[in-house]
Parts: C-alpha cells; structure tokens; sequence
C-alpha cells in the first residue's frame, strides 16, 4: 500500500479557540488543569539571553557565557550537522540538496504507517481507520479490588473512590506479567469537578466532595488479561499486584533535598514523607522495571502565597507560578497543609519525578529529588553507553527548559534481587542538566513565521549545562539543594533555551535520536517575550513543533547535541509548517504535540492536546527515518472534549487514555457534553482504550 500521490489534501475543519492558551482547549480544562496557566503570565520573566543574544555573541567570537555561568560550558553555535548522527537519521538534504523536500513521491508507506488515515473530524467517539475494533478497557470509578461498588455516579464517595480507578487517565504504561497478564501502571493526573459532582458549587465543595477529589488524583496499577481473540484487555478485579496511590498515601522524599529544612512541614518534621502525589501527566517506565511519573502543573493546588512578604520565598512561589489567595478547588479548607500562609514548605514536596515500583505491592514510591523540581511532564530514560542512566525532562510551561539527568552509579543488568536493590536508588545520586539550544543559520533568517533559512534546515547544535551534581552546585548563589528544590531559578542564571512549552519526550528505540514535543506558545515573540529563534522558530505558535535531538557519537550521557525541527504542526496548506521535508499534500493536520511514543518499526507516533484547528485531538503516527520521513498519518481521533494522552503502540494493540472527555464550557455532570464512553443519560468517563486490526493483522500492517 503506498500513499496516493493524488490523494487530496485532508479537510482542515472550522476553527473554535476558546480557552485562554488558545490551543483549541475548554477553558474549563484550562481551568481545572494547568490552574489557568496561559491565563496569566508566564512565571518566566527572567532575563536569560535569548537565543538571537546567543548567535550574535557567538559570531562575534565572545563566550556565550554570562557572568556566573557554568565552568567548562562553550557555545558551539555555527557548528553544522555535516558529519553528526544527525545526518544519519535527518533528510538526505536541504531543499538546495539532493532528496530534498520536494522529492518525496510515490514512495512505499512506511510498515506500521499502513492504515487509511482518520480526517479531522468532530465526532463524540473514538474514530479509527477502517478495519480495527476497539473497547473500553477502564473507566473512571471501575472497581480494582474485590467488595468494590460499581460506579455509580449518584453514590460516588471518597471510600468508593479509593477502590475504583481514578479520574483524568494520562500516561499509561503497559509492564509483562505471567502468561497473557499484564500490569497496566496509569496516571490520574487532575478532577474536573463540575463533571464528577451533580449539583457541584464550586464555591462551596462539601468535604466528601473534596475528600473524593483527593482519592480520584494520583495513580492505578492494575493487572490486565488479553483476549485471546481480539486485542481487548480485561481488567483483573482484585489482583494482588492492583494499588491505588492518591493523595493521602505515603511517598518518601528521597535524594539530596530529603530532611531539607524547605520541606519540612507540622505533619513531617523530618521532611522525608509527603502525602500524596498531584497532577500527574506523562512518565516512563525504566529498563530496571520501574514506573516513573511526573508532578506538573502543583501549583494549583496551593493557596495564599499572596500572603508571603519575604522577597525570597516569594520569588521561588511566583517563578512556579504559585500565587494568590483561594484556590479553584478549595482544599484549603479542608487541610492545613494547601494553605501556604499556614505551611509554607508543603508546596516544595511537590514538583518531583516519581518512581514507583509496580512489581511490589508493599513498596513505597519515591520522590526523586536528584531529578529537580519543576512543572515535570515526563521523565523518560535512556542507557548512556559507559552503562549509566540518563533521565530526559521536559517543563511544560511557556518559555520553560529542556532538562536531562545523568546517574552517578551504573545500571545492574538482571532482575535479581541484588540487581533489584542497586538500580532502586541509582536516581538518587547524579547530574542535572539543562540544554541550551543553538542555531546554525544567520538570526535575521529566522523572521517568525516559520519560513526555512537558507540552508533548508531549523537547526544547530547544543549543550548540556550542568546544574547540580550530587551535593556540588555549579550554579552562583545557590545550593545543591536550592538547585534542586528551585531548579527553574537555577536554569535560569546559566542562560538556558526558553522554550515552547517542553511536554513529553521519547529516544527512538532503533537510532537513539531523542524527539521532543513542544506543544505550543501563543506569546512567542508577544511584547515583552522572548522572540523567536531557531529552536522555537514561530511567532505565537499556536500549532507546536516536535524536535530531533541526537546526542554526540548517540551517547546519552554526552554534554554535546545535535538537533534540528522535525516538525512544524499546523494545517500542512499552512506556508508555516514543516513536516521533515515531506510533501505536505500528503499529511494529515495535527495540532499541539504532547505525548510520544515509538512503535518496533521506528516511527514516531503523537498524541495531542488542544486543537487549535478546530479537530477533536487525535493520535498520529509519523515515519523519522528513511524516504518517508515526516509522513504523518492520523490514526484516531477522541470523543468531544477529550485530550489523547498515554499512547502505548504495540504490535498488534495501540493503547490510549481518553482523558477529560466532556470537558467543555458550561458542560456539567447533569448536562455532559459528550456521552462518551456509555451512552445517552450517563456521564463522560475518562477511560483506557484499546484498538486493534479485526483482521488480526498487526496495527499499520
Ligand atoms: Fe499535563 Fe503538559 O500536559
Ligand atoms: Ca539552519
Ligand atoms: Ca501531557
């Protein structure tokens, strides 16, 4: 099967922005998840050279390092790819080169690409390519253990909720167990409470309410068994492995930052346990077999930092965005502990990357300080080649960085025990990093609108600007455990690359090249903000992009990159979009890239969030390598309202988590705006869904 050359150009639908980050969300999403974050100014008003400072110090052959930055770090900015394992897996050449961008025709599609793609549409359903079937797996309020009520929106209550799957399914992680068992590992990351409570007051939420939202946050380890004869998974009710983590459960602050005087609080003076995990968005699961999971958008959650008159701390709670008096949801009234006025430090025990073992079901998870405190969308790991781990991060926020961890000690291969207990501590002890992204065409190419410098190519090279190594800083002024607590400060003095809105990021299990999703920023270039470079090329960049960043010599663990932008989104009959040199006739429309996942062909494949060209959010699969490079192809599309998170491709199964299905201005439990998943009279559920070929052929196969 190959793409028709002749194939018109996928219908871009009506446009209907209405939520304040314009990306084509509900202000009520923007509301309950991310605390209106685009509503207000992006918490990153520092002065950090922006990357037009970068090019033009570095073409007058002065350092690009300000006063205070880190020893060692060099700028290498006009250093080309020629030579790098970028060219390996980027285009064969520019547009003035041979296979350009306009040479792609005619072309197989890629294995695991091969699939009628879904056209934008606005169904209050999951649509899929002709040929595959799909099922529910999960929904919100289903039961994980045994003596569990069935959802029942009418009882629901916070016992209930502890027992059932939580709300706002995100990342979703799919680890072996025995014979066709599985262990499914999911985040909850945020409620949506005028959709979960009839009759809710958001004025006035009762305590059960809130004690129900509590439950309905955190995470789910369930175990699931295939079908034999479809791709369908069957929740295993009652397992012994099935937990629910939420927000009164036990996590243990670890690294350099536990016992920290920062984050002690009444209930812990010790400052090494919280209670509790929030607004968990995307993670990944490590080769040790661990789950790691990502603390976003906490500050939310917290009120009366408007309260704080000291310079200092106020500072840290405005660079997280922490602010105000009352909250949207009101847990101050009901616990001490989201009340900054009454415990200050609570906050700072939130922010973290998370690791959790789902094999053990008396394990306590673990905060990993080493990791850095930010707005954490994903840690995704990757084997550097001497054996150690890297850990890649993005914060999603506007004009926030880019972030990769390296271990201090070595990964033990095996799962024995005594492999078991070295790798369980390996993220407590090693290097954070943030990246600096340089371009290698002339500033004045790089006008904002997205047109290709001269050379064909948005690209460069980069560094790893180290922060903080076990208890060393490397940053003026702060501590190790400053760094590490306030790691936002601290990218911002060593001159990081503000970016658009880092989310999730994945290396390519075949080239290690390492993708990363920037979803979008519609105050790129605004009065006042950082303008546009070569990195983050596009003025108010409504659509996103995704980035191809290949280390030196591929090693995970080096301090050097190459990039280039393998993506722009956006309507392809939009001038302003990029996709890998491939014919842009031949794409289907995405819009603002989240999620990333790979399938065992190679290719990329990109759940997103928020559309700002007026489609429900889809699933996309792209090819990264070869002829078709850049062939982006939708796979499904997600009910009204719904944001496609925790993609899972696997051979004969793609996994998504509708999450916040319903969620549209003025919709509320008793007069839902989709009826998705059960049908007419029933509320929207966030759900896990499965899809597979009814021909029992692989998926794109
Ligand atoms: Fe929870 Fe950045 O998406
Ligand atoms: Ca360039
Ligand atoms: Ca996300």
């Amino acid at each position: 099967m190959s793409i028709a050359p002749d194939r018109p150009l996928l219908p871009v639908i009506g446009t209907g922005a209405s939520s304040p980050c314009s990306s084509g969300r509900a202000a009520l999403t923007c509301r309950y998840r991310c605390g209106d974050a685009c509503a207000h100014e992006a918490p990153n008003a520092s002065s950090n050279e922006t990357f037009a400072d970068v090019m033009e110090s570095a073409l007058s052959r002065r350092s690009v390092l300000r006063a205070g930055a880190v020893v060692g770090a060099v700028a290498v900015a006009g250093a080309g790819l020629a030579g790098s394992p970028a060219a390996a897996v980027g285009p064969k050449g520019g547009p003035s080169g041979p296979g350009g961008p306009a040479g792609h025709h005619g072309a197989r599609t890629p294995k695991g690409l091969r699939f009628t793609p879904v056209a934008p549409n606005v169904q209050d359903a999951v649509v899929t390519p002709p040929g595959y079937d799909q099922q529910v797996v999960i929904s919100w309020g289903d039961p994980l253990f045994r003596r569990t009520p069935a959802f029942d929106l009418n009882q629901q209550s916070a016992e209930r909720q502890k027992r059932q799957f939580g709300f706002n399914n995100d990342f979703v992680g799919v680890l072996p167990l025995a014979g066709r068992t599985r262990l499914m590992v999911v985040n909850h990351e945020y409620t949506s409470e005028t959709l979960m409570f009839p009759g809710y007051d958001p004025a006035n939420p009762t305590r059960e309410q809130v004690e129900t939202a509590w439950a309905a946050h955190g995470l789910s380890v369930v175990a699931v068994r295939e079908d034999r004869r479809t791709g369908a998974l069957e929740p295993v009710v009652g397992h012994r492995l099935n937990r629910r983590f939420h927000t009164t459960s036990e996590f243990e602050l670890t690294g350099p930052v536990a016992g920290h005087p920062l984050v002690r609080t009444t209930a812990d003076p010790a400052g090494r346990t919280a209670l509790g995990t929030l607004n968990n968005c995307s993670g990944g699961l490590t080769p040790w077999g661990t789950w790691l999971t990502a603390e976003e958008n906490i500050n939310q959650y917290f009120a009366n930092a408007a309260t704080v008159a000291d310079p200092v701390t106020a500072k840290r709670l405005a660079r997280y965005g922490i602010a105000g008096t009352a909250t949207e949801r009101k847990w101050e009234r009901f616990d001490d502990r989201f009340d900054i006025a009454k415990e200050p430090n609570e906050a700072n025990r939130f922010g973290w990357v998370v690791e959790i073992d789902p094999y053990d079901p008396t394990s306590t998870p673990r905060k990993r300080t080493a990791l850095g405190r930010f707005k954490h969308e994903a840690a995704q790991p990757r084997i550097t080649d001497d054996g150690h781990v890297a850990v890649y991060m993005g914060d999603d926020e506007r004009f926030d960085y880019f972030y990769k961890f390296v271990s201090a000690k070595t990964v033990r291969k095996g799962s024995s025990a005594s492999a078991r207990r070295h790798n369980a501590d390996l993220l407590d002890d090693g290097t954070l990093y943030v990246a600096r992204f340089t371009g290698d065409s002339p500033a004045i190419e790089i006008d904002g609108t997205g047109r290709l410098p001269a050379d064909g190519q948005f690209d460069g090279s980069g560094e790893w600007i180290p922060l903080v190594s076990g208890r060393r800083s490397f940053v003026p002024g702060m501590t190790a455990e400053e760094v590490l607590l306030f790691t936002r400060l601290a990218a911002d003095i060593v001159g990081a690359t503000k970016m658009d809105r880092p989310e999730d990021v994945e290396p390519s299990p075949r080239t290690g090249a390492v993708y990363i999703a920037l979803t979008n920023n519609s105050n790129r270039g605004a009065a006042g903000a950082a303008g546009p470079d070569e990195a983050n090329p596009r003025k108010a960049n409504k659509n996103g992009h995704v980035i191809e960043l290949v280390e030196r010599r591929g090693d995970a663990g080096a301090t050097r990159f190459a990039w280039n932008i393998l993506l722009l989104c956006g309507d392809p009959a939009d001038p302003s979009t990029y996709f890998g040199g491939y014919a842009a006739k031949d794409v289907s429309p995405i819009s603002c890239p989240d999620n990333l996942a790979f399938d065992r062909y190679g290719n990329l494949w990109i759940s997103t969030d928020g559309n700002a060209l007026g489609s429900h959010d889809g699933l996309f699969g792209v090819a990264v390598e070869g002829p078709e490079r850049g062939a982006t192809r939708q796979f499904l599309t997600v009910p009204t309202g719904a944001e496609t998170c925790g993609p899972v491709i696997e051979r004969d199964r793609v996994l998504v988590a509708v999450q916040h299905p319903g969620e549209k201005d003025g919709a509320t439990a008793t007069a839902p705006a989709s009826t998705w998943p059960d049908g007419a009279g029933r509320v929207p559920r966030p759900s896990v869904v499965a899809v597979w070929q009814r021909s029992g052929r692989s998926i794109g196969m």
